[in-house]
């Protein structure tokens, strides 16, 4: 931690820095977290430190022992507590401010909807108390397929209301995945909706699930049936379906008592591309995974109650389950939800809605920011976001020409930009500024929070030269991390953990070098994991898609670092590769994990690049995809494809 953390010394000579961009001193002076003590104490207090984070929530049963690690790599935090997640996102906040407003919906339409903490109160007691009457008991998995309306966060603490575990499944998804995650979480109940507008059509979610149903081994005991599109699509419901609306108007008005669960307990399930071409099944406890989104919202968010807070990212990821549900609405602020896309029914929406709210923290992705720089600073330019205090960005590097736009056209020039590192299966962000305390530098994403044993090392373990590449870890356990994986103790320990010499690391998977001031710059994924468009796919199961398509031979899958997917596909030598084996190869990509997993780019090659050993050289192909300079070629096997594919790459 010492290392890492940024001390007096290395304060100064970070501000010596040209890069550096020290926090506003109108910001620092007003920050949740303002006192540069906090690294340090973290760094004195060990675990200990955490009982900042734990005690911004309200236990049931106070905790005695912050850290239980005496059977490494599986780390309990909070054990002996005892708490209820949705207690804490809803009911406590009732006292002091339950007409305060806690969602603020925007449907693709214009529709819009609000709920007060006594309204969302209202809903989940009826939603739990439905969902009590349909079978649902303490310790089963929920599944939800639902695209961004309130009824998401209201069934996910619905559940958490009653202690049964949430997976939620990305709506975009296909029925292939959806069946998968219900069979792997051993789900027997399905919240769905019957559809949801893209663009101007009405798109029937209904059957996908049908679908879903139809592939999965497992049979399920209820599913609740939501009505987004009411006249403009008619779906009937079966005997054991039910509408969200008729349950929750039954229930109305009943009051259902939190469960209280162990700090240890499965608050949800959450499934991420691995290294694999099956999706890992990452758990989440209720204790520390709260605690650590709670204070990671307020001290690096900066959000308080009063805020108009807007996390963009779609709830069906880990981002929107942190920083869109749990994290604001556990701080009790007032947090936005928006349906739509950035650019219906124009460009202006994103800005048009900060502004007419009073927006004041606002946290999308890079690839979101890289779309406005392309649509043109005209849009944000035009309205007034005098309200913004804050951004942050999360899911990729962000480069410093985007950070510096970022900062300009929607910050005023004046607001922090807050690069956060994290990952599902770090729960809540791990690397990033202290936007009152910590300078920033435009492209790094910064130190380790306090508390966080985040290190650049090599392939022994050894910290690396600044400067020098190498693998991001964590070396000790933090309160947000996951509890294990779905599929098991072993996937777990195999996946995750290194035992060293003087403990247990754990491998984010992602490649690093830290500058003298202890600042890290993420490289990307060392594994098999592409992120794309603020998503995180797998290559292996990408890649097995399309060599499902009759005709294909071998395939790889890159990102190109502009939030495109680009692949490159081998064909039979009696088949023609041609427009209609290119939409085959779409669909096949939409069918088996979901219509954002379409290639944007498929690039027709006779070869592909492979190391003497057979090895598909990726670094190499997704470079001509970035269109980047790339090394020597001579080891490979077959170096005379390289020419091939750069001009078909550019053919494109
Ligand atoms: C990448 C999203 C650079 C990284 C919260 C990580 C980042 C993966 C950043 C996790 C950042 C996330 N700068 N890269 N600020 N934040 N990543 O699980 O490769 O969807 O391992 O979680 O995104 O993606 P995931």
């Amino acid at each position: 931690m010492d290392d890492a953390g940024v001390d007096g010394r290395r304060r100064d000579r970070l501000v010596a820095d040209d890069d550096a961009v020290e926090p506003p001193t109108g910001f620092s002076e007003r920050a949740v977290a303002s006192d540069e003590g906090v690294y340090d104490a973290f760094a004195a207090e060990g675990p200990a430190a955490w009982r900042r984070a734990a005690d911004l929530l309200d236990w049931e049963r106070p905790y005695e022992t912050v850290l239980d690690d005496g059977d490494p790599p599986f780390y309990e935090w909070f054990p002996d507590g005892r708490l209820n997640a949705a207690a804490n996102c809803v009911d406590r906040h009732l006292d002091e401010r339950g007409n305060q407003l806690a969602i603020r919906w925007f449907g693709k339409r214009g529709e819009r909807r609000s709920y007060t903490y006594r309204d969302l109160h209202r809903e989940v007691n009826a939603l739990a108390a439905g969902l009590r009457e349909l079978g649902v008991a303490e310790d089963d998995v929920v599944t939800l397929y639902l695209p961004m309306v309130p009824e998401l966060p209201i069934a996910m603490l619905a559940c958490a209301r009653i202690g049964a575990p949430h997976n939620v499944v990305f709506a975009g998804l296909s029925a292939e995945a959806l069946a998968t995650r219900l069979d792997a979480a051993d789900s027997s109940y399905l919240i769905t909706c019957d559809g949801y507008y893209r663009r101007e059509d009405a798109f029937n979610q209904k059957s996908k699930a049908d679908n879903a149903r139809l592939r999965a081994d497992a049979d399920l005991a209820a599913t609740v049936v939501v009505d987004r599109l009411g006249d403009a699509l008619d779906v009937s419901l079966g005997d054991d379906e039910h509408g969200y609306e008729p349950l929750v108007d039954a229930h109305d008005g009943e009051t259902v008592d939190p469960v209280a669960r162990d700090a240890t307990d499965l608050l949800f399930v959450m499934y991420t591309s691995g290294t694999t071409g099956r999706p890992k099944g990452v758990e989440h406890a209720t204790g520390g995974y709260l605690a650590h989104v709670a204070w990671t919202t307020r001290n690096v968010l900066d959000v308080r109650p009063e805020d108009t807070y807007w996390c963009a990212a779609d709830i069906g990821w880990i981002t929107g389950h942190s920083y869109g549900v749990y994290g604001p609405l556990s701080v009790g602020t007032t947090t936005v939800l928006y349906e739509g896309s950035p650019d219906y029914p124009d460009r202006d929406r994103v800005w048009d809605l900060i502004e007419r709210n009073a927006v004041s923290v606002f946290y999308t992705s890079p690839t979101a920011i890289r779309s406005f720089m392309k649509w043109g600073a005209e849009y944000p330019d035009r309205h007034d976001l005098s309200s913004i205090r804050l951004l942050g960005t999360v899911g990729e590097s962000i480069t410093p020409k985007a950070w510096r736009w970022y900062r300009e056209h929607v910050g005023g020039s004046e607001a922090p930009v807050v690069d956060t590192w994290w990952q599902t299966e770090t729960g809540a962000i791990a690397l990033a500024t202290l936007p009152g305390v910590t300078p920033m530098k435009p492209g790094k994403v910064g130190p380790p929070l306090p508390g966080i044993d985040a290190r650049v090392v090599d392939e022994d373990g050894e910290p690396v030269d600044p400067g020098e590449p190498g693998y991001l870890t964590i070396d000790s356990p933090w309160p947000g991390m996951l509890r294990g994986l779905r599929e098991g103790d072993e996937r777990y320990r195999r996946e995750y953990w290194v035992e060293a010499e003087d403990g247990w690391r754990y491998r984010t998977g992602d490649g690093a070098t830290v500058d003298e001031d202890g600042y890290v710059t993420i490289l990307g994924r060392v594994d098999d994991v592409i992120n794309v468009r603020a998503r995180r796919f797998n290559t292996a199961e990408l890649e097995s898609a399309i060599v499902g398509v009759e005709g294909v031979t071998e395939a790889a899958v890159v990102g190109d670092g502009d939030g495109d997917i680009v692949a490159y596909v081998t064909t039979r030598s009696d088949v023609e590769p041609d427009e209609a084996l290119r939409a085959a190869i779409g669909d096949e990509l939409a069918r088996s994990v979901g219509d954002l997993a379409r290639a944007d780019r498929t690039v027709f090659t006779p070869d592909l690049p492979k190391t003497r050993s057979g090895k598909i050289m990726r670094r190499l192909l997704e470079d001509i995809a970035r269109g980047e300079e790339f090394g020597d070629v001579s080891a490979l096997r077959n170096p005379e494809v390289v020419g091939e594919i750069e001009s078909s790459v550019r053919e494109e």
